[in-house]
């Protein structure tokens, strides 16, 4: 049975993964451990590099890394979770000479650069990471690797940079050295989190709100279901919505989709071809659903939030079309089974679902979702709670 059930997972033991692998590999004992979490979307998808709204948690699974000082110039990167180990002199860290996970630590490396660290200044390190956050299930394991490692370098060699400038560090990594053309959510998420909150961040302004949650206390928590679709953001779909939304924007004579609002979409409707109107439709409704779920949780708490989840769901898979058949089953049965709301979060076109359910609600949703899954042939899902938790650290 591959449902957990429980969350709760031990920061400790992926801060004591990363220190002990550390000492294994390079035979002392680091000079400091960081570690950043994971995150869940709670609700505004695709619309961060629409200069919009998101409303993210950072997850109770996160990724650590352990940093050690050397002598020269050089980066050494190893990790728990593969065999390779790349050395690499800081000078020739550029996006096109690294490649594989190294390219996640090494990229931000580079992207410090670009954001003004003088790295022809500093000392090279050795750096360990160990991970719980499940690569592929659109949780971000990717940004907590980069906000680990943007967290320790910046505080280790004493770059100044805050925490919103280390988020665009990350992106910019993915972007350039990855090769993904993603947005500013995950990182900001990974970064930004804190205790049982969630981070409303404007990605126009780079403005954030944490935002209290208070899950636990009204009885509920949150379900993830990762379907184990694959999905890569690097190729395909993404980067066709993001031409989509672009193209919306040229037509309409706006900056980025933020300046749409809701009343301006019957004029959008006559302008655009109807595939390009239903992307910018997802878009402007989203944020607007961000900004509601917000308003909606301070005003009534979190029992008053699940129709806007649900109809963001229905949004991405009706409009967007960013859904795929497991995650709509997920979703539709947690709803069937009495979850507050429920939707796909991150990218799409894989990765998770997420339900806000009643903690009485969990052990039957669970199986629902299990048994609904094997009934239609798919792949047995993972299913586990998740809490929401503070972000990057220093933590030892
Ligand atoms: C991925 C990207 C984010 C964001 C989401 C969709 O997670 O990395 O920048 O665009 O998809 O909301």
């Amino acid at each position: 049975m591959s449902s957990e059930g429980t969350s709760g997972h031990d920061a400790d033991h992926t801060d004591s993964a990363a220190s002990d692998g550390f000492l294994q590999r390079y035979g002392r004992r680091p000079a400091g451990v960081w570690s950043a979490p994971g995150r869940v979307n709670l609700i505004g998808e695709h619309t961060d590099y629409n200069d919009g709204f998101v409303f993210p948690f950072g997850l109770d699974r996160r990724t650590a890394v352990a940093l050690g000082d050397r002598h020269d110039q050089v980066v050494r990167v190893s990790s728990g979770f593969s065999p390779d180990e790349v050395s690499i002199h800081l000078d020739e860290i550029t996006p096109d000479s690294v490649a594989g996970w190294s390219a996640y630590p090494l990229g931000v490396v580079w992207a410090l650069a670009q954001f003004g660290a003088d790295l022809a200044h500093v000392r090279g390190v050795d750096l360990h990471i160990a991970s719980e956050v499940p690569v592929g299930a659109g949780l971000s394991s990717s940004a907590a690797l980069e906000s680990a490692v943007a967290l320790a370098l910046n505080e280790h060699w004493g770059l100044g940079l805050d925490r919103p400038t280390l988020a665009k560090v990350g992106q910019l990594a993915e972007n350039r050295v990855v090769g993904a053309p993603t947005g500013i959510l995950d990182q900001s998420a990974s970064l930004l989190a804190q205790a049982d909150a969630g981070v409303f961040l404007d990605c126009r302004s780079l403005d954030s709100d944490v935002i209290p949650l208070h899950f636990a206390e009204e009885g509920l928590t949150v379900l993830v279901v990762d379907t184990h679709v694959a999905h890569a953001h690097a190729t395909g779909g993404y980067a066709a919505r993001r031409a989509s939304c672009e193209q919306g924007a040229r037509a309409l004579g706006v900056e980025s989709l933020r300046d749409v609002h809701l009343d301006d979409l019957p004029r959008a409707e006559g302008v655009l071809d109807d595939e390009t109107f239903r992307r910018v439709r997802h878009i402007v409704t989203e944020n607007q659903r961000v900004l509601d779920t917000v308003r909606t949780l301070r005003e009534r708490g979190a029992h008053a939030i699940g129709a806007l989840l649900d109809a963001s769901h229905a949004s991405m898979r009706d409009d967007f079309e960013i859904s795929v058949p497991e995650l709509d089953l997920a979703v539709a049965t947690a709803q069937a089974g009495g979850a507050v709301g429920a939707r796909m979060t991150g990218g799409g076109f894989g990765g998770s679902a997420i339900a806000l359910v009643d903690v009485a609600l969990v052990p039957a949703i669970t199986e629902a979702v299990l048994a609904a899954f094997a009934a239609a042939g798919h792949r047995t899902p993972t299913v586990f709670t998740v809490t929401p938790s503070q972000g990057a650290r220093r933590d030892g």
